[in-house]
């Protein structure tokens, strides 16, 4: 069994026998990252290059760990310092690196499709780091990976996603493969906060938090983008808390056993209160120590593919 693509690009259009491989080879790497040296030689001779063209805290930090601990030769491009701001266009930018004989690109940007375009302009393999409000593929992979540690399985479960549904990259990974694993899964926020043809996930959609998560078994909760609070998409954050955030009070409406999520970062006090992210039932911080298996996995998966094959 070997990934169809050699670029890492979304989650649509995945399989549950591709998604299960990245799952159970992201296993064995969760066990490395436990040892005492946290190092294979797997990636040994493989050049990756970051290209973040937008900020990120765990993404980049968990990438760049996670090729380092393959033994790849790593390097990571700041874009504030780059020629970009000399005007150099974002197509010679990487052909400008590729020059410099690299392997994988992992990039991420404000742009939907940047991924692929990069894809039309170099060799390399080209993972997503999350592009606009399009995908962010290995976020939803560690998602996966969490909720598959804990209860042995994905098909089935209820996972309700809550919040900025309209922008979030995350949901859209995690639509396509949950449902590809098999999990029911339902979306839940504010009308002006889902998308317009919210019907074409083909998930159960809510406005109702209470409905929403009643007999959920894991609830992800998005991040709501309080740059966005200019646009006027919901009155005030207080009134956005009342109505969609994850509370104390709400924790008595989930399935026994159930699991709370945030891909981060988190607006406390917000779409989560401090006592519901720090509680017995939060795997917060556990998705981000899982995210590096999951790039691993990723990257491990990818760079046995190369160009010439296709
Ligand atoms: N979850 C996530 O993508 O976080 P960062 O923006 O910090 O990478």
């Amino acid at each position: 069994m070997q990934l169809k693509s050699r670029h890492l690009l979304g989650l649509e259009g995945m399989s549950e026998e591709e998604i299960t491989l990245i799952l159970d080879t992201a296993e064995s790497f969760r066990e490395i990252i436990e040892r005492p040296i946290k190092k294979v030689p797997t990636l040994r001779g493989i050049t990756v290059i970051n290209l973040f063209y937008e900020p990120s805290t765990r993404t980049r930090i968990s990438f760049e760990l996670a090729e380092k601990r393959l033994s790849a030769d790593s390097i990571s491009f700041t874009p504030a310092t780059s020629s970009v701001k000399k005007g150099e266009t974002l197509k010679d930018t990487v052909r400008n690196i590729e020059a410099m004989k690299i392997d994988m690109v992992v990039v991420r940007h404000s742009s939907t499709g940047v991924p692929y375009f990069l894809t039309q302009c170099i060799q390399s393999n080209v993972i997503n780091a999350g592009d606009g409000s399009h995908e962010h593929p290995t976020q939803a992979l560690l998602d996966m990976f969490t909720i598959r540690r804990k209860y042995g399985r994905l098909k089935d479960l209820r996972v309700v996603l809550v919040g900025d549904i309209k922008h979030s990259r995350v949901v859209r990974s995690n639509i396509w493969g949950l449902k590809a694993m098999g999990a029911s899964v339902a979306v839940c926020g504010p009308t002006t906060l889902l998308p317009v043809e919210v019907e074409k996930f083909e998930v159960d959609v809510y406005q109702n938090m209470d409905k929403a998560i009643e007999g959920a078994d894991v609830v992800n909760i998005m991040r709501i983008q309080l740059e966005r609070q200019q646009a006027g998409l919901f009155p005030s954050q207080r009134e956005y808390t009342n109505l969609f955030g994850m509370t104390r009070e709400r924790l008595a409406l989930l399935n026994k056993n159930y699991t709370i999520m945030h891909p981060g970062p988190m607006n406390r006090g917000v779409e989560i209160t401090n006592e519901v992210a720090d509680g017995d039932a939060s795997v917060i911080l556990e998705q981000v120590t899982n995210g590096q298996a999951v790039r691993m996995a990723v990257l491990y998966l990818l760079s046995g593919k190369k160009a010439e094959e296709e």
